[in-house]
Parts: C-alpha cells; sequence; structure tokens
C-alpha cells in the first residue's frame, strides 16, 4: 500500500515537472512572425536558438541574414539565404542543416550571388544558394564560416519557408495580389495619404500590403496597428539602423552610408519569396503610387486580358507618372469636413498628370509573378525566367502623388481617374479612420 502511495506521489511529481517543462520550451521557444507559417520546431537534438528576427548578424562575419526560403527552380539549388553582405569581405561559407530533428553529419558548400545592383555602396543584397544534403528533411538552415560542423554551439539557426506540401498548386493561391512597400522610416506621417492609398489598392482588387518598417510617425502607426490587426496589413520589423547606418539616399557617391535606401533593394526581395507561393501577382510600388488600370475596373481583369495576350510574359512594367498638386477648389462639404485634423494630403487633390519628358530615362514599376522572378531590383528585375512586358500608359500607369515637388511641372493634364472611385471610397477611408481613431481628436464634434 505504502509503496503504491509512494509510486503514486512520484509520479504525480514527475508529471507537474514535465508540465513545468513544457510550459517553460513553449514559453521559450521564439515566436516567428506571425503571418508566416512556421515549420514544426525545434527538434531536440539540434541546437535550439531559432532566429526570430528579421535581420540576423552572421557571426564571425559582417554579413546580416534576412530569410532562408526553399527554391529548387535551378538544377542542383534547394535553398535561398536572402542576405545584405559586406561586398568587400564575402568568404566561402556552407550550409548546415537541421533535418527532421537531427544535426546534418556534413555540411554543404554554397554558391554566393551579390545582386548587380549595389550603387556603389559597401553593404549589397546577396543571395547565398545551397544544396540540401541527401535523407534530410530540412526544417532550419545555418551558415557557417568553415566547413566543418564540429563547434557547433551556438548555431543561429533560420527556419526554412516556403516548403513545399502536398497541395501547393497555381489555382490555391490565397491571395491574387499583394503590394510590397519597402522602407517606411524618419517620422512618416501621412495618414490621409496611407489610408487612401490602402482603400484604393483594397478597391483594385489588393489581397495584402506587406510593410518594412523600421520607425514612422505616431499617427501612422496608429492606423497600421488597426489595418495590421484586421490583416489587410502585414507589418514586418526592419531594424536596419540597429546593424548598419543606412543612407536615406539611392546612390553613394552622393549620401554616402552603408547601405541604399535603408536596404530596399532587400525588402523588395524578401516581399518577392514571402509572396511566392501565396500570391498570383506582387506589386512593387511605393506608398504613393498607385498602380491603376485606365480601362478595367480592377487588376484582376486587366491582368486577365495582359496575360492572355502575353503569355510567356511574367514581369509587366508599368510607366510611373507624376501628379503634384495643384490647388483647386475643392467642395468643403462631405467626408473631407470631417477628416479635418488628420494628418497628410488627400489624392483625390492630385488630378494634374505631368507629361514625362520622354527624351530621358522614364522609370517604371513592376506588376510581376512571383514565381518568375530570380531577383529584384526597384524599376526591373535583374534576373527572371519568363519575359517583360511593357504595358501602354492608356491601358494603365502609375499615379504617383510625391510628397513635395522639386521643380514646377511645366506641361499637366487634368486626369480625374481617381474620382471614378471617390463614391465608394470617401466612406471606407472615413471608416478606418475613425476605427483606428483618428478622426473628432483634434476638437472635432
Ligand atoms: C553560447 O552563448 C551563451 C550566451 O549567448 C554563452 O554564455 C556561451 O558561452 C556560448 N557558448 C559557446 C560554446 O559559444
Ligand atoms: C554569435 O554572436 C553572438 C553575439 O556576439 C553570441 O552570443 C553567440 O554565442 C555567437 N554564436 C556563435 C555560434 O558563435
Ligand atoms: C482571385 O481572382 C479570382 C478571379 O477573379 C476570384 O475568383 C478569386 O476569388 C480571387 N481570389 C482572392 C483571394 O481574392
Ligand atoms: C514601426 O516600427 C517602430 C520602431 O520599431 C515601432 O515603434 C512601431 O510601433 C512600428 N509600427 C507598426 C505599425 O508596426
Ligand atoms: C462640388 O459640389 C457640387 C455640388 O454638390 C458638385 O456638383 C461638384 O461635382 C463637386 N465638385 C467636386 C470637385 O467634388
Amino acid at each position: 500500500m505504502d509503496k503504491a502511495k509512494k509510486f503514486k506521489w512520484k509520479f504525480f511529481l514527475l508529471f507537474i515537472a514535465a508540465l513545468i517543462f513544457i510550459l517553460c520550451i513553449t514559453v521559450r521557444t521564439p515566436r516567428m512572425y506571425r503571418a508566416i507559417p512556421k515549420p514544426q520546431g525545434p527538434p531536440k537534438t539540434c541546437p535550439l536558438q531559432i532566429s526570430e528576427r528579421t535581420i540576423t548578424p552572421l557571426n564571425n562575419t559582417k554579413h546580416l541574414l534576412v530569410s532562408a526560403y526553399m527554391d529548387q527552380r535551378e538544377k542542383g539549388l534547394d535553398i535561398r539565404i536572402i542576405g545584405i553582405f559586406k561586398r568587400d569581405s564575402i568568404q566561402p561559407l556552407y550550409c548546415l542543416f537541421c533535418c527532421a530533428g537531427h544535426l546534418s553529419s556534413k555540411t554543404t558548400p554554397t554558391t554566393i550571388l551579390q545582386h548587380s545592383d549595389n550603387f556603389g555602396f559597401p553593404f549589397v543584397t546577396t543571395d547565398v544558394m545551397c544544396q540540401i544534403p541527401p535523407n534530410c528533411i530540412a526544417t532550419h538552415v545555418g551558415l557557417l564560416t568553415q566547413p566543418d560542423s564540429v563547434k557547433v554551439f551556438n548555431q543561429t539557426w533560420l527556419p526554412i519557408r516556403n516548403q513545399k506540401t502536398n497541395e501547393k498548386e497555381e489555382n490555391k493561391l490565397q491571395f491574387n495580389f499583394t503590394v510590397c512597400i519597402s522602407n517606411l522610416f524618419g517620422d512618416y506621417n501621412n495618414v490621409l495619404q496611407f489610408a487612401q492609398t490602402l482603400e484604393m489598392y483594397r478597391l483594385l482588387g489588393v489581397d495584402r500590403v506587406v510593410i518594412y518598417n523600421t520607425s514612422c510617425g505616431p499617427d501612422l502607426d496608429r492606423l497600421l496597428q488597426s489595418y495590421s490587426q484586421e490583416g489587410f496589413v502585414e507589418m514586418v520589423p526592419w531594424p536596419i539602423d540597429h546593424h548598419l547606418n543606412p543612407s536615406r539616399g539611392w546612390l553613394f557617391s552622393q549620401s554616402g552610408g552603408d547601405v541604399h535606401y535603408f536596404g530596399q533593394l532587400t525588402t523588395l526581395n524578401e516581399c518577392i519569396y514571402r509572396s511566392m507561393d501565396r500570391s498570383r501577382y506582387v506589386l512593387l510600388n511605393d506608398i504613393d503610387e498607385i498602380i491603376m488600370p485606365y480601362q478595367h475596373n480592377n487588376l484582376m481583369s486587366l491582368m486577365g486580358m495582359l496575360q492572355q495576350q502575353h503569355p510567356n510574359s511574367g514581369v509587366f512594367l508599368i510607366e510611373n507618372h507624376i501628379y503634384p498638386k495643384k490647388p483647386f477648389g475643392g467642395n468643403e462639404t462631405g467626408p473631407l469636413h470631417q477628416w479635418k485634423g488628420v494628418p497628410g494630403f488627400n489624392i483625390l487633390e492630385h488630378i494634374y498628370r505631368e507629361e514625362p519628358n520622354r527624351k530621358i530615362y522614364h522609370p517604371h514599376k513592376l506588376i510581376a509573378q512571383p514565381r518568375m522572378v530570380q531577383q529584384t531590383s526597384i524599376h526591373e528585375v535583374l534576373k527572371k525566367f519568363g519575359e517583360y512586358f511593357k504595358v501602354p500608359p492608356d491601358v494603365c500607369r502609375i499615379i504617383h502623388a510625391p510628397i513635395s515637388m522639386p521643380r514646377p511641372p511645366e506641361q499637366l493634364h487634368l486626369d480625374t481617374r481617381l474620382w471614378d472611385f471617390t463614391d465608394k471610397l470617401l466612406p471606407r477611408v472615413t471608416t478606418v479612420l475613425r476605427r483606428a481613431e483618428l478622426l473628432g481628436s483634434q476638437g472635432q464634434e
């Protein structure tokens, strides 16, 4: 009897201990960015340090790692690790894998591909590609500076995303259109433009907007928190300023710094891979730009037509057109009145299009099938599988309403395409501003 009691007691204690242990593990397991399903882990025999950060320094080097993706589009390669590498100190690297709970016995060599666009900066977007060893169901990857994996103690692991599951077919994609907004920084606080542009995207059929956030102004923060709770916006922390001295300019010789424009080129590439298995198209443009169809009511009908006419094209170039603000007698009634005190400008007032000077370089922005892109830049892709198609501006063009206008526009054309959406847009914008509690706080009522 006594023995049995003792046994029961011991069993009970053991149970409690196990419970506490499991609880600790669960709580301590770093949580990945929520919108990305994390591979189940961490396996017992692989070390536990999994990076939950979007920017992870690579030990014993000056390089930064961002994320790892399964990418088997090129023969003999399985993994693409996107990073920001210091160009003058690139050394051989080796991939080490966590294979369904076990450490891979051997490392595999890597192919290191610097992107061709660096604009003279010391740091450049870089892909590290490698093969998974045979008989390994890889869940996590780490990089070593030496081929031997003997001294692997505090190895930092990146989860491998875009793992193939059985039923990931083209027609089961979660989204039709994802907009990638790279690099929100400084105290940018143009709330009205952000809310109007996001609602305009939604009216055009965009399902998800990914925003890489270094910092932003207080009201915009509030708006974006609200959008991200709702799920339309996916905020990705981008603390590049904790690791490098990011440049606010695009050319090293002009502005100095470590990396082009807060790492914009890296975030655009990251967004392509993040969207690869879940979005039919990605739109690479800024928040002050709207890719606007002029002959269709939404992006899906536009792309339906373009894709039918150009079945081999995977990347569509859209002309950028600037709409500087020109004062005009707007109506002081209606929803606009309710927006009083909300920081930022009203994009509906940007209805004069500047005639581009076609004698000089005319920049484009992109609509791309992510699965056709290997490496991208801002106005073009650097490596791809399909063909380009330059979309004529009367079919689709970018309405670009910049915050500042450096030079007085010469030739302007009235273009009120945005007004075709006014009736739907205004109440939606009012709703999201109210939801974020941005209305009425400035002495309204
Ligand atoms: C691993 O990291 C921890 C803290 O980060 C440190 O205390 C420990 O000495 C490291 N061990 C090795 C073998 O590097
Ligand atoms: C990497 O560097 C960090 C910070 O210096 C340190 O805590 C960690 O132990 C290092 N890991 C390895 C594998 O050297
Ligand atoms: C994508 O577009 C198709 C065709 O217009 C539509 O049937 C489908 O519901 C859309 N999917 C999403 C996620 O919006
Ligand atoms: C953007 O990043 C800053 C700095 O980390 C943070 O304070 C802010 O809350 C973030 N905003 C959103 C909407 O994620
Ligand atoms: C201003 O209001 C008048 C009368 O309600 C309307 O006819 C006109 O179209 C409005 N103008 C603009 C720019 O909304």
